[in-house]
C-alpha cells in the first residue's frame, strides 16, 4: 500500500499554494497612496521607526522631502534603519531619538530634546505599538500594552500640543486598529491585575487609541491641529513576535495560511502617509479611516463619556499636571 509521506505532501502543497498567494497579496493589499504628494517643509514624528509599518512610514516620508524623527528604544536598530532610508532616500534630514514609550521619564527627555532642536512639528505619527509582550508591566506600573500603545502616546502628544499648534495645519495620526471592537476599557481594573488577559489587554489599549483620538480632537477643535485614527489592516509585521508565531510550527505551517490575506509593512504604513499628508483629512476630528476610507469605529469608541474618563485617568497615571508645570517652570 503507497502511504502518502505528509511533510513532503504537506510543503510541496505550499510551494505550489505560494505563486498564487503571492498575485492574491497584491491584490488584496490595495494600491499605494498618490506619489505626488510631497512634504517638503514638514517636520515629522514617528514612533517605533525601525521596524514594520513605522519604518516604512518613515522611508516614505523622507521619500517625499520631510525632515523625519524616528523615536526609537533601541537606537542601535534605529540608526541602522536610519542609514539604509537616508542612503535610498537621499535625504539627509533624518534622525534617531531615543524615546521609550514604556518609560514616562524616556518620553519626557525625548519632548525636551526635540524642542530644543526644533520649532515645528507638522505630523505626530503614534505608531509604536506591542502585542502580548513578555513583561507585563511598563516602568511606571502600567500593564504594557495600555502602558506603551495608549499611556506613553498620550503623554507625548500632550507634550508635544503646544508645538503642534505653533505649527498649524498640523495633524496626530494614531494607529490603532480592527481589535478595538472587541476591546473593552476595563475601569475597575486597568491593568488587569484580578485576571489578566494579554489579548484583552491588548485590544483595551487598541479601544484606548481611538477614544483618545476623539477625545483629542475635542479638546483641540479650531486649533488647526487634525486627528486621525488609523487602521492599517493585518499587517505582516514583527508586532506578532510576541505571539507563538515566532514557534517553529506556526511560523512553518500555520503562518502561510494567513500570509496571503496580511499586507505589507509598505502596503500598511500607506494608511499613515495618506492619513498624514492627504489634503482632504485636513479638518478631521478624530476621524477612523481603514484602508484610507472612513469607516465607523465601535460603539464603545464612539462614548464620549468613555473618553473623557479615560482622559482624565490618563492624565492621573501620567503625571500630565506635573509634567506641565515642569515645562512652565523651565
Ligand atoms: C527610563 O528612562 C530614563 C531616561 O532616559 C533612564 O535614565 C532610565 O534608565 C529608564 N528606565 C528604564 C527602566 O529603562
Ligand atoms: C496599575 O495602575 C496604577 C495606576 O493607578 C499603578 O500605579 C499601578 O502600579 C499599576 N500596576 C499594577 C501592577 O497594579
Amino acid at each position: 500500500m503507497w502511504v502518502p509521506n505528509l511533510p513532503i505532501t504537506l510543503i510541496s502543497a505550499v510551494a505550489a499554494s505560494a505563486g498564487a498567494a503571492c498575485i492574491f497579496k497584491d491584490f488584496h493589499g490595495g494600491p499605494p497612496y498618490e506619489r505626488d504628494v510631497r512634504a517638503e517643509g514638514k517636520t515629522v514624528v514617528v514612533t517605533g521607526a525601525n521596524a514594520g509599518i513605522g519604518k516604512e512610514a518613515a522611508l516614505e516620508f523622507a521619500t517625499r522631502g520631510a525632515k523625519v524623527f524616528m523615536a526609537c528604544r533601541d537606537m542601535e536598530k534605529c540608526e541602522e534603519v536610519r542609514r539604509e532610508i537616508v542612503m535610498e532616500t537621499k535625504n539627509k534630514y533624518v534622525y534617531c531619538r531615543p524615546c521609550d514609550l514604556a518609560n514616562t521619564t524616556s518620553i519626557r527627555e525625548f519632548v525636551e530634546r526635540f524642542k530644543s532642536e526644533e520649532p515645528h512639528l507638522h505630523v505626530l505619527v503614534n505608531n509604536a505599538g506591542v502585542m502580548e509582550p513578555p513583561t507585563r508591566i511598563t516602568r511606571d506600573g502600567f500593564e504594557t500594552q495600555l502602558g506603551v500603545n495608549h499611556m506613553g502616546h498620550f503623554l507625548l502628544t500632550n507634550l508635544l500640543l503646544d508645538t503642534l499648534k505653533d505649527s498649524a495645519p498640523s495633524r496626530v495620526v494614531v494607529v490603532s486598529c480592527s481589535a478595538h471592537r472587541k476591546g473593552q476599557i476595563h475601569k475597575e481594573d486597568l491593568n488587569l491585575t484580578a485576571k489578566y488577559d494579554g489579548r484583552a489587554a491588548y485590544a483595551q489599549s487598541k479601544l484606548a487609541n481611538v477614544l483618545f483620538a476623539r477625545e483629542l480632537a475635542k479638546r483641540t477643535l479650531d486649533s488647526g491641529i487634525s486627528v486621525i485614527a488609523v487602521d492599517p489592516g493585518h499587517t505582516d509585521t514583527d508586532l506578532t513576535r510576541h505571539l507563538p508565531m515566532s514557534k517553529s510550527f506556526t511560523r512553518f505551517f500555520v503562518y502561510p495560511l494567513f500570509w496571503p490575506v496580511m499586507k505589507t509593512p509598505k502596503i500598511g504604513a500607506q494608511v499613515i502617509i495618506h492619513a498624514a499628508l492627504d489634503p482632504k483629512l485636513k479638518k478631521c476630528a478624530g476621524d477612523y479611516y481603514v484602508d484610507m476610507k472612513l469607516a465607523e469605529p465601535s460603539k464603545e469608541a464612539q462614548d464620549f463619556e468613555l473618553s473623557l474618563w479615560l482622559w482624565k485617568v490618563s492624565e492621573r497615571w501620567t503625571k500630565l499636571d506635573q509634567a506641565a508645570q515642569q515645562v512652565r517652570a523651565a
